[in-house]
């Protein structure tokens, strides 16, 4: 696992990013006065209430209620995970994420990616190398040479070799225990059981008498390695485990690689192996990734999704390869917005990519490809093979095995004519089967969109919404003295946003909400944040300030109430009805100004 990634990058990252780019590269937006909108990407509208700020850095909707930050964005429309939604956000910006080391595992220290992305670079090397210069590579060439794969197609993919022995890669790398370390961490060294009490070494290679295929991961980095026997033999393909750079369930073999001519065919093809992707390259298909060993992940997808409108799936034609095909479906369904499609390629039983486009060339497999089966045709023809269509009840059992996966997709045109092709073929009406239930809110997204009621505010709330809308307003505070003594609820938070708004005037809404992201606070100072205060701005200096002499009132009458209490039962000890006395004078004081 990689160390958290400092506060300090989140922030110069906060400062860098523009949230109007992310939003509009993914959801048109049009200016409005100062901000921008859009129909809103998290529930289905006709008139735009999904607003963005580009001065607070942020985005609303007055619609559902969803907000946040562009870090926010990207995790709830693209399904980000908090790191891949800063490392995208980073990419864009030019900015190399950094790890902080972790703590408490001093006997371990923890890599940062830039060390280990070395290593697994510099044994990528090496493979090539020894493919070159090693006595055993005459072995691996013809292997490669028998499967018609040519030198030029080799160099391309940095397909390498893994000789046989025990330490090759250790010896050459492993120079000193550190470097043992990280080859350890990067996946490709061993180490044995510490519960085997044979004699024999500690560290060995992982790939040993393999073809290698370096996996590089969505920005073209090498992260791992896939290793193919020569010929027969178990495993057939040995892969680097998961480390802290290679995560399966989300890289696509060949990902990098492919960007431009998906973009350019407008279409991505998932196929299953790697010898898959090379040969269909080296045949002019270019637009090829794999998945790697796993189901395809609505990661993989949306992926895919990001960079062409259309994803064909290319599997065997046996029972695994359509079971495969079918979980692809089911986990695409939620993504299938309008404007996206997808197709099913099944190949003649006993082919794949790899020995088809070797004998029938690109363009026959383009062929293919182009006449592959559309989602639509794919889950009728599927469901209906299931059933008897010719009995009532067959056709009964269609529909409550097809409405599930329908209602899965987003709500649109394809979603209706979805709907209407089930109505036609069982000649039940829309109606008489219900509308599907509109749902295009992300579940984590529904969860926090409950809106604070206009006037519901506290004067701390209301001072942390005006304060964390307006940073601004933090570096002209009449009586800051006042706000050390204050010991409300969100007091400490208060000073927080203001220590920082002393630091640097740049900050804004988004960076400010970024500090609290850890918080247990956080999504209640992004309701604040979105909380409508329609103040007029030169009034907004005063009304900040009168806020913040509320708070000092607020906390002087629990304060009061409490002695009052207090001289009640046990008594007033100490200096505490001095305290009393004062406070409520300071009351009345209050009091008078205000009839004043
Ligand atoms: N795979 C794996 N481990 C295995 C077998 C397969 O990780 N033991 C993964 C590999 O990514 C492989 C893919 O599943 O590329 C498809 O496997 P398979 O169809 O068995 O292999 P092919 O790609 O056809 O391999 P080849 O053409 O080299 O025989
Ligand atoms: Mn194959």
């Amino acid at each position: 696992m990689a160390g958290k990634i400092p506060n300090t990058f989140i922030d110069s990252l906060m400062a860098r990013v523009d949230i109007v780019d992310v939003i509009d590269s993914r959801v048109p937006l049009v200016r409005k006065g100062k901000e921008f909108q859009a129909c809103c990407p998290f529930h289905e509208e006709k008139t735009p209430s999904f607003t963005v700020s580009p001065s607070k850095q942020f985005y609303h909707c007055f619609g559902c209620g969803a907000h946040g930050t562009a870090i926010g964005f990207l995790m709830d429309y693209a399904n980000l995970g908090f790191v891949e939604a800063v490392e995208e956000l980073a990419e864009g910006v030019g900015l190399e994420v950094p790890r902080e080391k972790a703590v408490g595992h001093p006997t371990q220290p923890k890599e940062s990616p830039g060390r280990l992305l070395g290593v697994v670079d510099e044994a990528s090397n090496w493979f090539q190398q020894q493919l070159r210069t090693h006595p055993d590579a005459k072995k691996a060439i013809a292997y490669l040479k028998g499967r018609g794969l040519d030198g030029r197609t080799c160099a391309i993919f940095g397909v390498g070799f893994a000789p046989d022995g025990w330490d090759g890669l250790l010896v050459a790398l492993g120079t000193n225990d550190t470097r043992t370390q990280q080859l350890l961490r990067a996946g490709v060294v061993t180490r044995r059981d510490s519960g085997d009490s044979r004699k024999g070494r500690e560290f060995y290679d992982r790939f040993r008498g393999r073809i290698i295929f370096p996996i590089e991961d969505h920005r073209g980095r090498v992260v791992a390695f896939g290793g193919r026997i020569l010929g027969e033999g178990e495993p057939k393909y040995l892969n680097s485990p998961e480390t802290s750079l290679f995560h399966k369930g989300s890289e696509l073999y060949g990902l990098h690689r492919a960007r431009r001519a998906i973009g350019s065919e407008n279409r991505s093809i998932v196929v299953e192996g790697y010898m898959d992707v090379i040969s269909l390259a080296q045949f002019g298909v270019e637009n090829a990734v794999a998945t790697l060993g796993t189901a395809t992940s609505r990661t993989h997808l949306q992926r895919l999704f990001r960079l062409a409108p259309e994803i064909v799936f290319c599997f065997d034609g046996d029972r695994a390869g359509r079971d495969a095909a079918w979980k692809a479906m089911q986990v695409a369904l939620p993504e299938m917005q309008d404007g996206r499609q997808l197709g099913f390629l099944f190949l003649p039983d006993g082919e794949d990519p790899d020995t088809i486009v070797r004998e029938e060339g690109g363009e026959a497999f383009r062929a293919r490809v182009n006449e592959a089966l559309p989602l639509d045709k794919f889950l009728f023809d599927t469901l209906t093979t299931q059933v008897d269509m010719g009995r009532m009840d067959g056709k009964a059992r269609l529909v409550s095995m097809a409405r599930p996966l329908i209602n899965q997709m987003p709500a649109g045109a394809l979603q209706q004519m979805m709907l209407d092709r089930l109505s036609s073929l069982t000649g039940l009406s829309g109606e008489q089967m219900g509308k599907p239930p509109q749902t295009k809110v992300a579940p984590r997204q529904r969860l926090r969109s409950q809106p604070l009621e206009p006037g519901q505010l506290s004067p701390m709330a209301l001072a942390i919404s005006l304060l964390l809308q307006n940073p601004h307003l933090g570096t002209k505070i009449e009586n800051p003295e006042m706000l050390q003594q204050l010991e409300l609820e969100g007091a400490e938070h208060l000073r927080q946003m203001l220590q920082l708004i002393k630091q640097d005037e740049g900050f804004n809404t988004a960076r400010l909400l970024e500090h609290f992201r850890d918080s247990g606070v956080h999504s209640y100072l992004e309701k604040l944040a979105s909380y409508p205060t329609s103040i007029h701005s030169e009034a907004l200096h005063r009304h900040f300030n009168d806020t913040l002499e509320k708070l000092l009132a607020q906390q002087d009458e629990q304060r009061s109430l409490h002695l009052l209490e207090k001289s009640r039962g046990q008594g007033l000890e100490g200096g505490e009805k001095q305290e009393l006395l004062a406070l409520l004078d300071a009351k009345k004081q209050r009091i008078e100004q205000v009839s004043k």
